[in-house]
């Protein structure tokens, strides 16, 4: 990725020591968002190795998946779905549940909000342990999308978490 990006937007995070639970450093992404500069050079950086990719759908995570993904998806003139916490979506949805430190969480998607054979980006702006995107990838799958890859603003501990997002192209434009 564009090298000087990547430090304006390190530059312009926030890092928020014991957020949301003492000993975790928040890496605020406000500011960024926040910048009518940065922002939308954000956007296209994020869109930039999938514009020949002939993605139709984003799949945005909740939550700061769905402030990024919507304007990748226009970037890249393709259709937007948010992948959410259990219990947000209307319709009929597919679920994924997953294992954090402590319990599990899940997420849910419209079951028909990608088509089988859909070639489809996954979005976030954080990726940790991976438990999330790998959830997310397996929505896709179960619905018979096909996922091109995804893309990230930032990638904490790279190689953990992207091992488990198996042989897909993981972009992201910070690495921590
Ligand atoms: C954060 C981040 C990713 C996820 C990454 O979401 O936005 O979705 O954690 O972590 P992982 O790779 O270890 O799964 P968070 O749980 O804070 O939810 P929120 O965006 O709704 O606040």
């Amino acid at each position: 990725p564009d090298t000087s990006l990547s430090a304006e937007l390190q530059a312009r995070m926030r890092d928020v020591p014991d957020f949301p639970r003492p000993g975790i450093v928040f890496k605020d992404i406000t500011p960024v968002l926040a910048d009518p500069v940065l922002f939308p050079r954000l956007i296209q950086a994020l869109a930039e190795p999938f514009r020949d990719q002939r993605i139709t759908k984003v799949v945005g995570v909740e939550a700061r998946g769905f402030i990024l993904g919507a304007p990748v998806a226009l970037a890249l003139n393709a259709g937007f779905v948010p992948a959410r916490k259990p219990g947000k979506l209307p319709s009929r949805t597919v679920t994924e549940r997953y294992a954090l430190e402590y319990g599990t969480d899940a997420l849910e998607m419209h079951q028909d909000a990608v088509l089988r054979g859909e070639r489809t980006l996954i979005v976030d702006d954080v990726l940790a342990t991976g438990g999330t995107a790998e959830a997310t990838a397996k929505l896709i799958a179960q619905v018979g999308g096909e996922l091109v890859g995804f893309s990230f603003l930032i990638a904490l501990g790279f190689l953990d978490g992207v091992k488990r997002l198996g042989a897909h192209h993981v972009h992201r434009l910070i690495t921590l």
